[in-house]
C-alpha cells in the first residue's frame, strides 16, 4: 500500500490530540501541537493541533485573515508559537541542533502566494539559487539539473533565459514550483497555489502539482480558498475559524460539519462534496483534454 493510500484511507479525526494512534502518529511528517500563537496583540492560534501525514494532501481553508499563512509559517520555523510546539520529521522547530534544521529545511520545498521570483535574475538563476546555497555542487550538475527540473514544470530551456516580466502568471507559478522542488524535497508547502490565475490555467497548474505528486511521492501542505482546487487535491481538509481547528478529515466529512464558515465556505457545492463526485471530477481532470498531453505541450502561453 502506499504512502496515499494509507492518508486518504485515514480516518477523520477532530480534536484529534486525544485520538491519535500509534499507528498514525508512525506515519506524522509534521506534528502541531496545543501551539498559540500571538502576533503583535492579537491571538492568531489557540491550543491548535494538527498531523500531517505521510504522502497525503492536506488541505488549509480559513477566512481571510484566519491565521493559515501564519500556520505554514509555523511549521517552516518562520514564526515562533507562544505556546506549544511544532515538530518536523521528528524534529521539534526551535528547539533542535543547527544541523538537523538545516537538513529539515533542505528536505521542503515552498510555493508562497506571492510567485517570490527576484525579478532582476533569470528564470534559470531563479531556480538555481537553493542550489547555488549549498555551494559545493559543480556547475554543470546545477545546469543539468535546473533543466531537469524546468522541464518537469512543463517550461523548455528557452524559456531559462527569461526574465519574470517576460512570463505570464501560469508560467511564473510553474518556476516557482520549480524552484521549490530543485532539492528533491520531500515536502511541498503551497500557499494559495491557484490564486491569481484563470480557470484553465488554474486547471492546468492543480494537475501538474498532481502528476509531480504522485512522481516525487511529495507530501504537501496546501492553504486554498479554491473548492476547485480542493477537488483535486485534496486528501484531508482542516478547518480554522474562531484561532482554532474547527474540523480536519476528508472533503465529504467536513464539508457536512455545521460550523458557519464551513457551512458558507461550501455553500452551492454541497451536492459534489461526495466521495462519488469527487473521485469522477479526478479522473475527469486526468481524461481532460489534457490527458496524453506531454509537460511541454500543456504549457500556457
Ligand atoms: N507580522 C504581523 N503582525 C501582526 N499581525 C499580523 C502579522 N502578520 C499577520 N498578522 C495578522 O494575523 C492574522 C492572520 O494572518 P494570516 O495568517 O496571513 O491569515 P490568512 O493567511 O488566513 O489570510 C491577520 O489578522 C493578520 O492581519
Ligand atoms: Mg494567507
Amino acid at each position: 500500500m502506499t504512502n496515499q493510500q494509507t492518508a486518504a484511507r485515514t480516518p477523520d479525526r477532530i480534536g484529534e490530540n486525544s485520538a491519535e494512534n500509534s499507528a498514525e502518529k508512525s506515519t506524522a511528517v509534521i506534528e502541531v501541537n496545543e501551539v498559540t500563537t500571538v502576533l503583535g496583540r492579537a491571538v492568531i492560534h489557540r491550543n491548535l493541533s494538527l498531523s500531517v501525514l505521510s504522502g497525503e494532501v492536506l488541505a488549509i481553508i480559513g477566512g481571510s485573515g484566519s491565521g493559515k499563512t501564519t500556520l505554514l509559517r509555523l511549521m517552516l520555523g518562520l514564526q515562533r508559537p507562544a505556546a506549544g510546539t511544532v515538530s518536523i520529521f521528528g524534529h521539534q522547530l526551535g528547539n533542535c541542533e543547527a544541523s538537523d534544521l538545516a537538513q529539515v529545511r533542505n528536505r521542503w520545498g515552498v510555493l508562497f502566494q506571492q510567485g517570490a521570483l527576484f525579478s532582476a535574475l533569470t528564470v534559470f538563476e531563479n531556480i538555481a539559487l537553493p542550489l547555488r546555497e549549498l555551494k559545493d555542487i559543480p556547475k554543470h550538475l546545477i545546469t543539468e539539473l535546473v533543466l531537469l527540473k524546468l522541464g518537469q514544470v512543463g517550461l523548455t530551456p528557452a524559456d531559462a533565459f527569461k526574465k519574470p516580466a517576460e512570463l505570464s502568471g501560469g508560467m511564473v507559478k510553474r518556476v516557482a514550483l520549480a524552484r521549490a522542488l530543485i532539492l528533491d524535497p520531500a515536502l511541498l508547502f503551497l500557499d494559495e497555489p491557484t490564486a491569481g490565475l484563470d480557470p484553465a490555467s488554474s486547471k492546468r497548474f492543480v494537475r501538474l502539482i498532481e502528476d509531480l505528486r504522485s512522481e516525487m511521492s511529495l507530501t504537501v501542505v496546501m492553504v486554498t480558498h479554491d473548492v476547485d482546487t480542493l477537488f483535486a487535491l485534496a486528501d484531508r481538509v482542516a478547518a480554522l475559524a474562531d484561532r482554532r481547528l474547527v474540523a480536519i478529515g476528508s472533503l465529504s466529512q467536513v464539508a457536512k460539519q455545521p460550523q458557519p464558515f464551513i457551512q458558507e465556505f461550501f455553500l452551492g457545492h454541497a451536492d459534489e462534496c461526495n466521495e462519488d463526485y469527487i473521485q469522477n471530477y479526478r479522473s475527469s481532470l486526468r481524461q481532460g483534454p489534457l490527458a496524453g498531453a506531454t509537460a511541454a505541450n500543456i504549457l500556457e502561453h
